[in-house]
């Protein structure tokens, strides 16, 4: 459904997108995760055919960034990462203006506004003026603004960003109900909403996919079953040698004062916290989150 090919772009001596290739079925939903300035806004602005990039080619549906822009318009919904909404318009006013401006046809519009505003959780705030919404209902207001022409593709950057923790699960909650019937992308710093939702996700940083895969596969690939953490007073008193000569061991990773220690499996845990003695002021083991597998990725 969308195929980047080659992409860069750069802002002066920033390089932002370096070489971007990826491709997204057809009902898939894609998290793109990368920590700030890793290049997915300007990815996306690409694709939504807000920003020409350098060099490289990108199409959803087959279209052209270069030659098929309004088409591509048409086709995607997207949530930026702050919707700039008409602040004196009334939520359902605003919906029916970018409804006309996307050809929604007029005999469709009333029933498409209600439908989303139930969608969104805003049915009770419809006749009410934009600039009286706080950050979460005007999210809301700017999900259904991104569905008002029913896209075929839809675009979240950092949908969930900022907001309460009732609100993030509500807009997680619609993210979701779209899967399978609509090509997603998500943009997200938060692992965990894309290990919950995503099909696949794509590591970013610094411009370059640097790891690509299911959520579980990642999990698997950079690391063993099992994280032992041991969080010590001096890290440099450790040689990580000592560990990584168990054949258990697959990586040592040291975050601040705790050691992030992949196994394969759990037979030589007692024999490793042995070798931190009364360094050790905490012993903790875990399975691997996306978390771990982000930041071994992107350090
Ligand atoms: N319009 C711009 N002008 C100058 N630099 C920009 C512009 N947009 C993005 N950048 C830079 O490009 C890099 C990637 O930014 P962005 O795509 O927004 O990252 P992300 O969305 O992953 O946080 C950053 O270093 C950012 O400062
Ligand atoms: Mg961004």
């Amino acid at each position: 459904m969308i195929k980047i090919d080659s992409l860069n772009k750069s802002f002066g001596r920033i390089r932002a997108l370096e070489n971007l290739n990826l491709e997204i079925e057809k009902g898939e939903l894609l998290g793109i995760i990368g920590p700030n300035g890793a290049g997915k806004t300007t990815a996306i602005r690409i694709i939504c055919c807000i920003l020409q990039p350098d060099s490289g080619n990108v199409t959803v549906g087959g279209y052209s960034i270069y030659h098929d822009q309004i088409k591509i318009k048409s086709m995607i919904g997207y949530l930026p990462e702050e919707p700039n909404l008409y602040e004196r318009f009334k939520a359902r006013d605003l919906l029916k203006y970018f409804g006309e401006l996307y050809g929604v046809p007029k005999n469709e519009i009333n029933g498409r506004i209600d439908e989303l505003l139930e969608l969104v959780g805003m049915s009770h705030r419809a006749d009410d003026q934009i600039n009286t919404f706080s950050k979460g209902l005007r999210q809301r207001i700017g999900i259904a603004r991104a569905l008002i022409h029913d896209p075929e593709v839809i675009i979240f950057d950092e949908p969930t960003m900022g907001l309460d923790p009732a609100t993030s699960r509500a807009i997680r909650n619609f993210i979701k109900e779209l899967k399978g019937d609509k090509t997603v992308i998500l943009c997200t710093h938060y692992m965990d909403e894309a290990d919950l939702l995503c099909d696949r996700v794509a590591i970013l940083n610094q411009g370059k996919i640097r790891n690509m895969g299911t959520p579980e596969s990642l999990k698997e690939k950079i690391h063993g079953d099992i994280i032992l953490q041991v969080r010590v007073n001096e890290p440099q008193k450790i040689q990580k040698d000592q560990i990584l000569a168990f054949d258990s061991v697959e990586g040592v990773n040291l975050e601040g004062n705790q050691f992030l220690i992949s196994l394969r499996s759990r037979e030589d845990i007692s024999s490793i916290i042995d070798i931190f003695g009364e360094q050790a002021i905490s012993v903790n083991t875990k399975e691997p989150t996306l978390d771990d597998v982000f930041i071994q990725t992107t350090q």
